[in-house]
């Protein structure tokens, strides 16, 4: 090639780049994306940044046949007034949503007749927009909110939501804990992650109470998301639970062993044995070798003497600050008086799950196991640590016969079972005691509203919402009461499936199947 055709070459290089550049790859413009069976959570690149210029973000999502679909935008930010090269576009293969862009009024919920839809997000080249976060739900959840709602967009004092998966990731402050409660400024999903009622790669249903205020809110990591110390608000938070969260270390059943333990010598030997691991002491921890001469893997082991339910672990590291020893990340093993030792996995990926331990020697990180574990022995097994693996740990949950309120189930698919494999063919479940007369109050009520329900759909309420899909706007703010009626009465309609919203499980994507077992067993 002489020195003219490639300078020719080139030429065409720097003319045919930037053309290409401007059609965007389909997918280079997408951000945090997180779905899971029926529902999830997806942003634009950077998101709540600038997103890029030029390029394109698509993607179905759908829920199971049989369903349909409600997506809620929980921001729209587009720098365009025309929508023709930065848009967000919902397209399913009977109707067109959009595009949107720039100030136009956008519906901030979309109820849609199908059970896909594709989400086209393109950008052209701009100055400022923070894109857009949507989250969306099957039809069995028409309380769906998104990840960005905080608490005191709420009035009521006792209400109840479903989170989609993928909230955990989102910008946003929150403040508080399980215990206390949380600010009324934090955002209700990701708190919900943080104080073990969802899961993350979940979602699901929580319930929620309004509470005076507390002078300062106490800050903690958990579950992945760290909640910050807060200051004095006029209103705060709270879960309801099904309340297996009691402490099971002081138990006078549990025993803790150690793989090894460490012996000090700096002017006195000091043993790091592992009865010194319960959390609530506060002396030293329990220690092990730096890692550096022994091939197996460490572990802080917990009898409870006998099975029981695991929802959650407490840690920290050696709690001496000239002992600057801790674990970052960890496993879970568990197994009864005869089996294997197996891993607690994830439920989305059906992988060992790797929790995120401690960032310091001093401060307690909370985990939560969603579904819980039910187990007698219990494993720490630390994957990566600072300098020496040193724990202090503190489990919770409850018996699993405690009260009348467990059942035993046939394991059902592999995804309703991340702790338990193939050797343990039941896990036991527990319903909230307390939540079930409020399910059998809501059928009841719900029982009329189906009558209503058919008459007002047989007035032509989907007429109606047709009619406001043709104008471009079909929930703007002042139709908002309309969106809510209809959920109302749509909620009836979803076969007999009103009373699995009610009782508050903390992971209700298993309902579905689980709940039909349930009825069944008892009918049986
Ligand atoms: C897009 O390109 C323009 C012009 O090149 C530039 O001024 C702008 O900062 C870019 N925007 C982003 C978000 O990168
Ligand atoms: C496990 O062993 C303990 C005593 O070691 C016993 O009390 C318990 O019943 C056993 N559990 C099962 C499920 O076999
Ligand atoms: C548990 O429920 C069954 C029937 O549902 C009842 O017969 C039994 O007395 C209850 N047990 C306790 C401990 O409440
Ligand atoms: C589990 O399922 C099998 C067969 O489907 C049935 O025979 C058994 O009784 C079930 N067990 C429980 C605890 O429901």
């Amino acid at each position: 090639m002489g020195p003219g055709a490639r300078r020719l070459l080139a030429v065409l290089l720097v003319v045919c780049a930037p053309a290409r550049l401007r059609a965007g790859e389909p997918g280079d413009g997408c951000g945090h994306i997180v779905t899971y069976q029926d529902s999830g959570t997806m942003t634009s690149k950077n998101y709540p940044g600038t997103y890029p210029n030029h390029t394109v973000c698509e993607k179905t999502l759908r829920v199971p046949k049989g369903k349909t679909l409600i997506l809620r935008l929980g921001d729209l930010d587009i720098e365009s007034q025309t929508c023709a090269s930065d848009y967000l576009l919902f397209t399913s293969n009977s109707d067109q949503y959009g595009p949107y862009c720039g100030s136009m009024a956008v519906p901030k919920e979309l109820l849609l007749n199908t059970n896909e839809v594709t989400v086209r997000f393109a950008s052209g080249s701009h100055i400022s927009g923070r894109g857009f976060l949507l989250t969306y739900a099957s039809s069995d959840h028409p309380d769906l909110i998104t990840c960005l709602e905080r608490a005191n967009h709420y009035l009521k004092t006792e209400y109840s939501k479903f989170c989609p998966a993928g909230c955990r990731d989102i910008a946003g402050d929150i403040s508080g804990n399980l215990v206390d409660g949380y600010r009324d400024t934090s955002l209700l999903c990701k708190a919900a992650i943080h104080a073990g009622i969802i899961a993350d790669e979940l979602g699901g249903q929580i319930s929620v109470l309004q509470r005076k205020g507390i002078s300062r809110y106490e800050g903690i990591l958990a579950n992945g998301v760290l909640s910050r110390d807060g200051s004095l608000s006029d209103k705060r938070f709270l879960f309801t639970s099904n309340g297996c969260s009691r402490s099971l270390s002081l138990e006078p059943d549990t025993q803790i062993r150690a793989s090894w333990q460490w012996v000090s010598e700096m002017g006195e030997q000091i043993h790091w044995s592992p009865d010194q691991a319960q959390l609530q002491d506060q002396d030293l921890s329990w220690a092990a070798g730096d890692g550096k001469n022994r091939k197996q893997r460490e572990w802080l082991e917990t009898d409870l003497g006998e099975k029981k339910k695991i929802t959650g672990i407490m840690t920290t590291g050696s709690t001496q600050s000239n002992f600057n020893f801790y674990v970052k990340s960890f496993v879970m093993k568990f197994k009864n008086n005869n089996s294997k030792w197996r891993s607690y996995k994830g439920i989305a990926n059906n992988k060992e799950k790797v929790f995120q331990g401690n960032s310091n020697f001093r401060d307690p990180v909370r985990n939560n196991f969603i579904p819980p574990i039910v187990a007698r022995y219990i494993r720490v097994v630390p994957q990566t640590w600072h300098q020496r693996i040193a724990l202090n740990v503190e489990l919770f949950g409850c018996q699993i016969t405690q009260g009348n309120d467990s059942l035993v189930l046939n394991k059902t698919s592999p995804n309703t079972v991340g702790s338990s494999e193939r050797e343990d063919e039941t896990i036991t479940k527990s319903i909230p005691s307390a939540e079930i007369p409020t399910g059998i109050n809501v059928t009841a009520v719900a029982l009329p509203l189906v009558l209503f329900g058919l008459l007002v759909a047989g007035m032509g309420i989907f007429a109606a919402l047709r009619k406001k899909k043709k104008k471009g706007n079909p929930y703007g703010s002042a139709k908002a009461q309309k969106t809510d009626c209809w959920k109302q009465i749509k909620y009836p309609f979803a076969r007999h499936q009103s009373a699995e919203f009610t009782i508050s499980y903390d992971h209700e994507k298993e309902m579905t199947q689980k709940l039909d077992l349930i009825t069944s067993d008892m009918a049986g």
